[in-house]
């Protein structure tokens, strides 16, 4: 009898355990979820100098639509994508999407118009920004 009621109450006790375990999981998850979002931006405090130009361009002339650190927003995809990895979108795509605008074939964002602000000379640094957050991110 005794044992009958020791056992039993251990259970109780390992129900509650068991509980506040669960509990603990959900949060932690639910924290490791909000938290995904700030480490892309992470990456771009950490831009190496010789790349700060680039990045200065891609922010002013780019990032309204790709988001900044290249992420998308609801405008533009992200260029911090295997599409846009350079065996895909070479650095000649970049050029002539600055230069001419692109036509809507690859998401339902609409259609990129040419980006008049910027040089080819921009566009080169802008890539080797873009191209660097791609690395970053392990895309290539
Ligand atoms: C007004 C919004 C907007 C701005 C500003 C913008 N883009 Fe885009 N861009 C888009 C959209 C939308 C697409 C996707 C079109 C599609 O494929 O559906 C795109 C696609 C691209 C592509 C892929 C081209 C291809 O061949 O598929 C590149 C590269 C690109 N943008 C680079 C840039 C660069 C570099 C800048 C800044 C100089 C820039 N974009 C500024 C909206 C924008």
């Amino acid at each position: 009898m005794l044992f009958t009621r020791q056992s039993r109450s251990m259970k109780s006790s390992q129900l509650l355990w068991m509980t506040a375990l669960v509990i603990l999981l959900g949060t932690t998850q639910a924290c490791s979820q909000n938290g995904a979002e700030p480490k892309a931006t992470g990456t771009l405090a950490s831009a190496p100098a010789e790349l700060r130009d680039g990045e200065q361009k891609f922010n002013a002339n780019c990032s309204t639509c790709h988001g900044g650190g290249g992420v998308g927003t609801s405008q533009g995809p992200p260029l911090v994508h295997k599409v846009y990895e350079p065996n895909h979108h070479g650095d000649a795509a970049f050029q002539r999407a600055a230069a001419t605008g692109v036509k809507a074939h690859h998401w339902q964002f609409g259609d990129m118009p040419k980006i008049n602000a910027v040089k080819p000379e921009d566009v080169d640094e802008i890539v080797k920004y873009v191209r660097w957050l791609q690395k970053q991110a392990g895309i290539f």
